[in-house]
């Protein structure tokens, strides 16, 4: 069986060779439409995934125009950086930017958040039942689920509780979500269920030709083919088994109700269970100073702790304390996978060529094979992670000033202490999850990473401004989304546009500090505008529509 169906999608896809051509040219159609339309276009963008005989090869995209870019000099950080510690000094006296703390443009704050409002029938889950093990970090997981959670209710199954893969450790999604809280609330819309009934849990579901990989299904695949292919073997088995199920579904077109489902899954079904919500207050709290004004979203990240912290602080009113998460997601995996030259000299370029060979073995090879960009190009083409100089550049030309309290979250920086020393020089109030907790508070966590990861989830998106200088990552990604989604127009993300940036970092080496600090600004004021979500973007970056929010007069 299993080899028929094989077979069948073999041949659907061999057939589709001609096909699959005019879509890549209409993809890249796309991919230069909204690049031109969303300024700040991230890694989405920047990769093409290109089916190899079995694994996928990342193909950097080519670009219309290649402006041949200049070495990125230490010399130019050195002597910003120099500039920047020097207007910061100087603006101890001055007010920060107005605008600094907002996102513009008032009107988005009449969009508020709806998912909530179903318009089904629940559904009985009677053709058969879907099991899901979603592999990937804590926040490729929840989309998982929350895609799972929608080809349940498309296909009429019943969906069994996801499991996470940590560590090569299966483990249950009650590790960091409420088990209970996610069944009943998704009730009315999927039947979801702790354990396959008996009689199929003794099925080999491998040799039945239940188990579909990520190799069988593409990425962004339509519900069309969940509706041939999938339920076909539901129909059959009764029974399928998604393994890694890494962005399996397409953003569009999906029916309306079916996108409002993974809107309701991400933003209302799933919340961390009561042992990360606590920790999570306590470190909102210190962040904050224990001021006493608790912000709407806290609700729906720490649940019940968002008020008890705050009843027990009354009376003692303590003046509001902001702060700043950053992301800066400058790791080695990042930075190696990027092919971009970081600065760091002979020694850097070959740990990072050894990295790649052993992580990225399709990407090593196609360096050989192929001639791919320069890293000059890579640079001015925005294509680059930023480095912690860059960020905390950008920082400062914004107009934070010294004293500004800084989250930090994930923190492996590549480079370590001497890259991240560029940002502790100028900001003396950086905090990282590790250095807000005691060790005896965040020892229960130590051993689980996707606990530490929601920590860092639940510092970022509750932060009064976050900044974003990696398009790229899943955390960055929903922690903006969840923003949009219940920050009612007043929790701004900073997504710097690394084009521009990289323009201005490498066009003059003689420029003033006001000069830089005014293009700087001018250039992130632009990306600050919340967007409708732009048609093929995914719902849980980009929530602002008519699916999962409702706009008001
Ligand atoms: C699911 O159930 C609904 C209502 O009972 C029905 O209209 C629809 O065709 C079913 N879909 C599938 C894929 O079975
Ligand atoms: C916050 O409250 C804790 C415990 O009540 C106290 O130890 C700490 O000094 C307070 N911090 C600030 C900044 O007020
Ligand atoms: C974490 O792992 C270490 C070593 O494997 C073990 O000794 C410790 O008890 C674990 N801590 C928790 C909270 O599970
Ligand atoms: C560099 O910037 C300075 C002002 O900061 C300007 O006077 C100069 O013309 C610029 N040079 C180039 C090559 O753009």
């Amino acid at each position: 069986m299993k080899q028929r169906m094989r077979k069948m999608w073999y041949r659907r896809r061999v057939t589709g060779v001609g096909a699959v051509i005019g879509l890549v040219a209409c993809f890249f159609l796309m991919n230069w439409w909204m690049l031109s339309r969303i300024p700040d276009s991230g890694l989405r963008l920047k990769y093409k995934f290109v089916r190899g005989n079995s694994s996928k090869i990342l193909v950097p995209e080519e670009k219309g125009k290649l402006v041949e870019g200049k070495r990125p000099q230490k010399t130019i950080y050195e002597r910003l950086l120099a500039l920047a510690a020097h207007a910061l000094a100087e603006g101890q006296k001055k007010p920060e930017p107005k605008e600094l703390w907002e996102e513009p443009f008032v009107p988005d704050s009449s969009w508020r958040p709806c998912s909530d409002q179903r318009n089904w029938e629940p559904n009985e889950g009677n053709s058969g039942y879907i099991l899901v093990s979603a592999n990937g970090g804590i926040n490729q997981q929840r989309v998982a689920v929350c895609n799972a959670v929608a080809v349940a209710r498309l296909l009429n199954a019943t969906l069994v509780v996801p499991k996470f893969l940590y560590s090569s450790v299966w483990r249950d999604v009650s590790d960091i979500y409420q088990e209970e809280h996610f069944i009943n609330y998704l009730k009315p819309d999927v039947r979801i269920v702790k354990q396959l009934p008996k009689e199929l849990q003794s099925l080999d579901l491998e040799a039945i030709g239940s188990v579909v990989t990520d190799a069988d299904i593409m990425k962004e695949a339509k519900p069309c083919f969940y509706l041939k292919n999938i339920l076909t073997i539901l129909h059959l088995n009764r029974v399928v088994h998604f393994v890694g199920f890494g962005n399996r579904l397409a953003s569009d077109p999906i029916p309306f109700e079916l996108q409002r489902l993974r809107c309701r899954c991400n933003f209302h079904a799933l919340q961390f269970v009561p042992k990360i919500q606590e920790t999570g207050a306590l470190l909102l709290q210190r962040m904050r100073q224990n001021a006493t004004n608790s912000r709407p979203l806290d609700h729906y990240l720490v649940g019940p702790f968002a008020k008890s912290k705050m009843k027990r602080k009354r009376g003692r009113a303590v003046k509001a304390s902001r702060y700043l998460a950053l992301h800066l997601r400058f790791e080695i995996d990042m930075a190696a996978h990027s092919l971009c030259d970081f600065g760091g000299g002979e020694e850097e370029r070959k740990e990072l060529e050894a990295y790649r060979e052993i992580h990225f073995p399709a990407l090593t090879h196609l360096k050989k094979t192929t001639k791919l960009p320069s890293p000059e190009v890579l640079r001015s083409e925005g294509l680059c992670p930023l480095m912690p100089q860059e960020t905390v550049l950008m920082l400062a030309a914004l107009g934070f000033n010294r004293r500004t309290r800084i989250f930090l979250a994930g923190a492996n920086i590549y480079g370590g202490q001497s890259r991240l020393a560029a940002l502790t020089n100028l900001y003396s109030n950086v905090f990282t999850k590790e250095n807000l907790l005691s060790s005896s508070e965040i020892e229960p966590f130590r051993n689980f990473s996707s606990q530490l990861a929601a920590l860092d989830f639940i510092g970022c998106t509750a932060a009064d401004a976050f900044a974003m200088t990696d398009s790229g990552s899943q955390l960055s990604s929903l922690v903006s989304g969840y923003r949009i989604y219940y920050g009612g127009g007043k929790m701004p993300t900073i997504r710097p546009n690394k084009r521009r940036l990289a323009g201005i970092f490498l066009k003059n080496n003689t420029i003033e500090w006001k000069v830089f600090e005014g293009r700087v600004r001018k250039a992130v004021r632009q990306t600050k505008r919340v967007f409708s979500r732009p048609v093929g973007r995914i719902v849980y970056r980009f929530p602002r529509c008519t699916e999962c929010m409702c706009f008001t007069e």
